[in-house]
């Protein structure tokens, strides 16, 4: 099937599309009963991602149910800081934890050395997908954005205020722009090689990007993402870029014109009559579900599906959540919102 034919590649170049294509951030992952199960098999959820046949399965167990539009890579966006030489480990319970980079000493032994050959199984993930999705479904790759994964670099963990790496960005602008810039290489190289293996779209997630003050969104959230869509859009012309910068309000807007992504993914908070006078005219839009609508299910489920649809689905739109699905969510509730998306009418 050519590219043009998918129907989410479609509404990335700007098409309107009735009903609009449809995936879920998080949509693999442990509401799943069969995630849960090979999650064990396989050990570690660092292990699942660097096993390409079980996260190969794992990204295909929601496609089956479901029927999505967009299969998204099974991996995670600190794979990047792990393939550069800082340890890396997820505590259940306790989300991700790393050795901290908080000085030019912490940073110096991190290198590009052995970067491709320790994501091999990454990209042989991508591959094994690309082969084994239906050929309506568009393969997804992705990466954290440069801000987004430097927070956990610098703080060693996940944060509410980042005291660390925010101390590093106005105090060690320096250093910071040095860790900044390491980044902007290593994703690049990492996402061509995706793109060369068979990922067909690309998504930057900017999960923090709504922290920082106006100045500093412009240089280190927009900027970083702005160098990323012009490598992806000069050495792979036609493979389109979606960002994510959830939390930035208002400046979606500078986000959109500034960093030129194909597609802008709208976190929960962001009004839809306001995402659709001033994003949707300058690129496709995506998302925004609350994902706890999905938990609550019913009524007030299918009424906020409708409000999205009937707000964002008159222009290029891809339906979506505002951010990743939760643990708690009920599977059949996914069944609920995938029949009512897929029996729109406009
Ligand atoms: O289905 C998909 O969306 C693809 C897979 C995917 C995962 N993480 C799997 C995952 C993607 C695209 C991500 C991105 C990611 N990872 C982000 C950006 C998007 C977002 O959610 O804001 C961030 C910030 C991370 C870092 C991360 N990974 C954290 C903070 C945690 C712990 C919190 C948690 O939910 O447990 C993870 C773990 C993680 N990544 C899980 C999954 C399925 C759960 C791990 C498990 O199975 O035990």
């Amino acid at each position: 099937m050519s590219q043009t034919s998918k129907r989410f590649l479609r509404a990335l170049a700007g098409e309107t599309i009735t009903p609009p294509p449809f995936w879920l951030m998080r949509q693999a992952g442990r509401y799943l009963p069969e995630y849960r199960q090979t999650r064990t098999q396989a050990g570690s959820f660092l292990d699942l991602c660097y096993n390409p046949e079980l996260a190969v399965e794992v990204t295909l167990q929601p496609l089956r149910r479901y029927g999505f539009d967009a299969a998204i890579l099974f991996s995670d966006i600190l794979v990047v800081p792990d393939a550069l030489g800082q340890k890396v480990a997820f505590k259940e319970g306790e989300g991700p934890v790393l050795t901290p980079i908080r000085s030019a000493e912490d940073l110096d032994r991190l290198d590009l050395a052995g970067f491709h050959q320790h994501l091999a199984p990454v990209y042989a993930t991508v591959a094994g997908l690309a082969k084994a999705i239906p050929s309506t479904t568009a393969l997804i790759g992705f990466s954290g954005a440069p801000w987004t994964v430097a927070t956990y670099m610098i703080e060693g963990s996940g944060s509410k205020d980042f005291p660390n790496a925010k101390g590093m960005m106005f105090s060690q602008p320096e250093l910071f722009g040095r860790l900044i810039a390491l980044l902007v290489q290593a994703t690049g190289d990492y996402l061509i090689r995706q793109i060369d293996n068979g990922a067909e779209v690309i998504q930057i997630f900017d999960t923090w990007a709504g922290a920082l003050p106006e100045e500093e969104f412009a240089k280190w959230v927009i900027a970083p993402t702005r160098t990323l869509v012009e490598r992806i859009h000069s050495e792979r012309p036609g493979v389109p870029v979606i960002g994510f910068p959830r939390g930035a309000g208002i400046l979606y807007t500078r986000y959109v014109q500034e960093t030129g992504v194909d597609g802008v993914s709208l976190d929960s908070s962001i009004p839809l009559a306001w995402a659709a006078e001033a994003l949707q005219p300058h690129c496709t839009v995506q998302g925004n579900l609350d994902p706890l609508l999905l938990v609550a299910g019913g009524e007030a489920l299918d009424a906020g599906i409708d409000r999205v649809l009937n707000t964002l689905g008159k222009g290029p739109f891809i339906f979506n959540l505002g951010h990743g699905i939760v643990p708690p969510t009920p599977p059949e509730n996914v069944a609920r919102l995938a029949e009512r998306v897929k029996n729109w009418k406009g």
